[in-house]
């Protein structure tokens, strides 16, 4: 049969498209050592640097011949990673070397080589070892697969520990498909990019290890939602593990039911602090470590487009754990801090979002000069700190901004550069401010 005009085109634009990634073509190469830690000590910086977010178009080769130290659930966040570079039009290989306890063996053990199919057939997962489970996640199905896969895990331990394991796994996969999922444009189509779970048990140390990634919109952009302007994602990490404290709330329909009361993070992160077990949660540029002894919060220099939470837990823990007895502490905890956190977020912070009160061009001085009046002096007043976010807006011009904050800033002299804080600030008005503030405070 003859091909009709418009395939042969077709299939030359493919060949050129084609021909233009090769010419493009890129190789990242996985260093030697490819490991959540080294030497004991964290290093999530060092691993993030390793991916390029902004590749697209073009033919990524990843070498992972060359590493001989690897983590299975670092190696795991390399198939998230592929996703991200198919949905950005990348076509993608994997390097491998042939033997050796290796990323190359991990990468076989998980089934890993599927990851391509894995992603554009939306029912299939991974064929990989037992031992070693990897998971797409996308379905209720899934979500089942990886609870069972847990218990296979902890089957020999008690029913107490079991139960416990599954709370944690379930809230953080609920959260992963409710708030983490992310779409990319297959054939013309919205499709799917799942989520990943990966499992490790570690004989020498009893310790059960296991990741949920996801490339969703992140913690921060979520719970934004709910609680805007947000400082950095280390913030919006240490709110979301707040009791109550839910990114789905401004989205609910006041007629239908609640499905997120915000609690799931609180009660999972809590668990972890009484196991001896720790978790990891990131996302953006954001780290919350949570162990028994503490919680710190960090700041990183690389980040990852989405969420990932790796857990630790030493299954020789605790033998007298009752999952009920610590929801019921729980329970009475949450309480209590949220009543702490409602009088002081009510008592110490006044939110204003400009482009909320004024549009995105906030140029008209009278109505700067009222909200003055009405909301940032009564503020000051009261003794509240003052969030002005600056998402979203075009324009704010030096007469507009010198109306809502000159007097302000006078009245109350240097602690105004503490009190009065700005967020999402473009330069240019940033700058007006700085001068403003100059004036003001001399
Ligand atoms: N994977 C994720 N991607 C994006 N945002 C997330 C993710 N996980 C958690 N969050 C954010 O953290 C918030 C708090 O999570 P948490 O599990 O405590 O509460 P919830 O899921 O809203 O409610 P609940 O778990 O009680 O149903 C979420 O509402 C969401 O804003
Ligand atoms: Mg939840």
């Amino acid at each position: 049969m003859k091909k009709s005009l418009n395939t042969d085109m077709r299939e030359a634009m493919c060949k050129y498209e084609h021909q233009l990634k090769k010419e493009n073509s890129i190789t990242l190469t996985l260093p030697q050592t490819f490991a959540f830690k080294d030497h004991d000590v964290f290093v999530f910086d060092n691993l993030l640097s390793f991916f390029r977010w902004d590749l697209h178009d073009r033919q990524v080769k990843i070498d992972i011949s060359k590493c001989t130290s690897a983590n299975y659930q670092a190696v795991a966040l390399l198939i998230p990673y592929i996703w991200h570079l198919v949905s950005k039009n990348c076509s993608v290989s994997v390097i491998e070397s042939e033997d050796g306890e290796d990323a190359s063996s991990m990468w076989r053990m998980m089934g890993a080589r599927g990851a391509v199919n894995v992603l554009v057939s939306k029912n299939q997962n991974f064929r990989g070892s037992d031992f070693k489970p990897t998971i797409a996640v996308r379905t209720e199905d899934d979500f089942k697969k990886v609870i069972a896969t847990s218990e296979a895990f902890t089957k020999d331990f008690n029913v107490e520990y079991e139960n416990t394991l599954r709370y944690i796994l379930s809230e953080l996969l609920y959260n992963t498909m409710e708030h983490g999922f992310a779409f990319y444009k297959f054939k013309g189509h919205d499709t799917q990019i799942p989520s990943l779970a990966q499992f490790t048990y570690y004989k020498t140390r009893n310790e059960l290890q296991f990741i949920i990634a996801d490339l969703g919109m992140g913690i921060k952009k979520h719970i934004e939602q709910a609680y805007p302007g947000q400082e950095s994602d280390e913030a919006a990490i240490k709110l979301a593990i707040k009791p109550q404290v839910s990114g789905t709330f401004a989205n609910t329909n006041p007629y239908k039911a609640k499905n997120n009361a915000g609690v799931g993070l609180f009660i999972s992160t809590n668990i972890i602090r009484r196991l001896n077990a720790s978790m990891h949660i990131l996302s953006g540029n954001g780290l919350l470590h949570i162990s028994p002894r503490d919680i710190t919060g960090k700041t990183l220099t690389n980040s990852w487009p989405g969420t990932f939470v790796l857990v630790t837990i030493n299954l020789g823990g605790d033998p007298t754990l009752q999952l009920h007895k610590l929801m019921q502490e729980f329970r009475a905890e949450a309480f209590s801090e949220q009543q702490q956190a409602e009088q002081k977020e009510s008592n110490n912070r006044c939110y204003l979002s400009i482009t909320n009160e004024f549009g995105s061009y906030a140029e008209y001085k009278p109505a700067a000069i009222k909200c003055r009046d009405n909301k940032i002096f009564p503020a000051i007043n009261s003794t509240k700190d003052v969030v002005i976010d600056f998402e979203n807006v075009i324009s704010a011009p030096h007469s507009f901004l010198s109306a809502l904050l000159a007097s302000p800033i006078k009245s109350l002299g240097m602690p105004a550069y503490k009190r009065i804080k700005f967020l999402n600030t473009p330069p240019e008005i940033r700058e007006t401010i700085d001068f403003i503030f100059d004036e003001n405070t001399g």
